[in-house]
């Protein structure tokens, strides 16, 4: 039996799972999917994102069941045009955007406040400055002052934050990565994220409005992990759960 769960507002629940967790029963979590997600789960080509998207649905289906009070194999998903997936069945305020890097799964959860979450593996991106060649005229300068040691991180901090604002808007790649800037000094008077600094939205060219509208919330799921939640202002308290546990790993807020 599973036992409901409860959000208050101006709350978002992550929610983070380790695919390589043997308590997780990857079985329990492929009989929940859909027909097209099972579809979808067999066209990888490596079993190991297979078990990944399993578990990630299956997840989302099981949570998403204990905040609505219903079924995880009725649930319905739609998708906006750019792909961001919402609750279609059953009718109901609550918001999720998922995240997934390396063995990393990450659920974001909320009522009626749209939000984006992304987490990377923080690797070496030697390989990447292509990628960084898109971001701000800023973005590029606070880049290019690290030293090597230092660029990793910095690179992927600015990754984790463009890409949780695109989702909460949900227009992943086609709002262009260089018509919003990200600061990542910390702000007087403000609290620091898990970095040591508090990422903001300095500016957007299609938003003026943005800086004051969202904010964004570093996060440290495990290891080498980094993610960042992108949420409206109005948000108060942030927990990180782990799925199958329950247990609070952190408060953000
Ligand atoms: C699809 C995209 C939204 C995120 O892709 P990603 O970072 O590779 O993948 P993530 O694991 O973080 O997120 C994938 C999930 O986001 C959700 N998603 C898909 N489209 C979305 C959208 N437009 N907005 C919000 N969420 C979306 C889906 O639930 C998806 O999971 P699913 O395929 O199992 O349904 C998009 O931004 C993208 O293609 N990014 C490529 C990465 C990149 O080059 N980033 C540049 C550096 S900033």
């Amino acid at each position: 039996m599973t036992l409901p769960l409860e959000l208050p507002s101006e709350t978002v629940h992550l929610w983070y799972m380790s695919v390589t967790d043997t308590r997780i029963l990857l079985d329990n979590h492929l009989s929940v999917l859909d027909e097209e997600e099972k579809y979808r789960a067999n066209q990888f080509h490596f079993e190991r994102d297979r078990t990944r998207f399993i578990l990630a649905r299956g997840s989302l289906r099981s949570l998403l069941a204990r905040y609505t009070g219903s079924d995880p194999a009725l649930i319905r998903f739609k998708q906006n045009r750019y792909g961001k997936p919402f609750l279609q069945h059953p009718h109901s305020p609550v918001q999720f955007n998922i995240t997934h890097s390396a063995g990393c799964i990450v659920h974001a959860i909320a009522y009626g406040t749209e939000l984006g979450v992304d987490v990377e593996f923080v690797r070496n991106s030697a390989g990447l400055a292509s990628v960084a060649s898109y971001f701000a005229p800023g973005e590029q300068a606070w880049l290019g002052a690290a030293d090597a040691r230092e660029h990793d991180v910095r690179f992927f901090t600015l990754w984790v934050c463009k890409e949780a604002y695109i989702k909460a808007l949900g227009r992943g790649l086609s709002k262009s990565l260089d018509s919003f800037e990200i600061s990542l000094e910390t702000r007087k008077g403000r609290k620091e994220g898990a970095e040591g600094i508090e990422p903001w939205i300095l500016s957007d060219s299609e938003n003026h409005a943005a800086s004051a509208s969202w904010r964004l919330m570093l996060f440290k799921p495990g290891e080498d992990i980094l993610g960042c939640l992108a949420i409206n202002s109005a948000t108060q308290i942030v927990e990180l759960r782990e799925y199958g546990t329950e247990q609070i790993m952190h408060s953000l807020s």
